[in-house]
């Protein structure tokens, strides 16, 4: 029978040498070009080379993403291409990216947190999240949906492995060919049900409860990022001291200094969905409902308010969405922190920290950081350091999506007139 056997050969793709530098620089992905239109149009495997074929990797193919068409896997070899040993190299990696979480004991504090960060655990486009008894697996590259099965066979049969005194829910979030987030559990029949409902599901960040619902969308009542952060100012948030979390969301900086003791914490939000949320938090954790309140309003209505009240605080939380719009006007959060950082340093108390935050690769630490020393310079704010999500993810050079987080930590050292 021997004689019979056939090998099939592989087709290598080649890819703009624009690309190649990319990959060279660190950036494993390569964009939508005229290359990339004669890639298979199926997500899967890609074997891809340069023009003289001396260099050649594997790809992961996302022919239906509108712009990232593939994102790097390996070097290419006739074994790793082969589809087995792809899943055993994904186990090893999975492997490696829950073994280093481990190793920083993140579950001593908190329930809530990445095992899996995409790119920066070497397994692209997806990203698996520990929440309470849940593990989440949120997919933005189609071959993860298409492999789902062999996926999830995989991860359940790792964690039940690693873990085997615990049980764990499995849960997938991915977007459908309308862009439209469906969530699916993969049930003890080792098969995917669909929840058309909200799933309400519960897990614990130090010593706090949150109620979170995995069936709205990918912002599920809390946001897993920022949770590193919360402890790296957990030492500065002093019994008796005042908080103002502006773009609040659903709190979490909020009941995260109400258990610390702080007095007078305002919560500010254009939604009163969150704000409700942000409440039942307070109520789920026994809190001090007199020590807080909640303004649903825009940040700058309230700012005007505030400084003609006087008000001061001091400690002040800012995370504004990357850019926001009114129906006309799209303003940029970097932009606007130059109008609202005089706002912001006029109800800052003396000795009082200011948390800034920016959620866009678009722009760099160190733009960031120039602007708002520039936008500072008078304000009698000084820079102290800052503030990264470094505990849940490592960041790869020259992927510069990835770093996405900014923050910065600043303090009032002049008295405000
Ligand atoms: C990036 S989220 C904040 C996340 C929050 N800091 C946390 O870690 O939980 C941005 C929030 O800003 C709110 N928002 C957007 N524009 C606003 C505005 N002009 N004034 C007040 N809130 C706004 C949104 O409703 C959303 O809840």
């Amino acid at each position: 029978m021997r004689n019979n056997r056939h090998t099939t050969k592989t087709t290598f793709y080649e890819i703009h040498p624009q690309s190649i530098k990319h990959l060279g620089l660190g950036h494993p992905w390569i964009t939508k070009d005229s290359y990339t239109d004669k890639f298979p149009q199926k997500p899967g495997l890609i074997a891809t080379a340069s023009k003289d074929k001396k260099s050649s990797w594997i790809f992961i193919g996302d022919p239906e993403h509108k712009s990232v068409k593939a994102r790097y896997w390996s070097e290419y070899s006739n074994a790793r291409f082969k589809k087995h040993n792809f899943w055993n190299e994904f186990e090893n990696r999975l492997d490696s990216a829950v073994t280093f979480r481990e190793e920083l004991r993140l579950l001593e504090e908190r329930e809530n947190f990445f095992l899996v960060f995409g790119e920066a655990d070497q397994i692209p486009g997806l990203f698996i999240q520990r929440l309470g008894e849940v593990i989440l697996v949120q997919s933005y590259c189609n071959f993860w949906d298409a492999s789902s099965k062999i996926l999830f066979s995989i991860i359940k049969k790792f964690f039940t492995e690693k873990y085997p005194t615990q049980i764990f829910k499995y849960f997938f979030q991915s977007r459908n060919k309308k862009q439209k987030i469906i969530i699916q559990e993969y049930d003890y029949k080792n098969d995917f049900v669909i929840h058309n409902k909200n799933l309400d599901i519960e897990c614990s960040e130090f010593g706090l409860k949150y109620n979170l619902n995995l069936g709205r969308s990918y912002d599920i009542g809390i946001y897993t990022d920022m949770s590193s952060i919360r402890k790296k100012i957990g030492d500065l948030l002093k019994p008796g001291h005042s908080l103002l979390n502006l773009f609040s969301y659903t709190g979490a900086f909020s009941i995260f200094g109400l258990k610390k003791g702080l007095e007078n914490v305002h919560s500010v939000d254009l939604s009163q969905k969150y704000l409700d949320i942000l409440q039942n938090n307070i109520l789920i954790n026994d809190l001090p409902k007199d020590a807080h309140q909640s303004f649903c309003s825009s940040v700058d209505d309230f700012l005007k308010t505030a400084t003609k009240e006087k008000k001061k605080y001091d400690h002040i939380v800012c995370d504004p969405p990357s850019s926001s719009t009114d129906g006309k006007k799209t303003t940029n959060a970097l932009k606007n922190y130059e109008k609202l950082l005089p706002e912001l340093s006029k109800v800052l108390n003396t000795h009082g920290h200011l948390y800034l935050f920016l959620n866009t690769h678009k722009v760099t630490w160190k733009k960031f950081e120039n602007e708002i020393s520039k936008t500072i310079k008078t304000l009698g704010l000084e820079r102290v350091r800052r503030l990264s999500p470094t505990e849940d993810f490592k960041k790869l050079p020259g992927f510069i999506e990835g770093d996405y987080l900014k923050g910065l930590l600043l303090k009032k050292i002049i008295k405000s007139t």
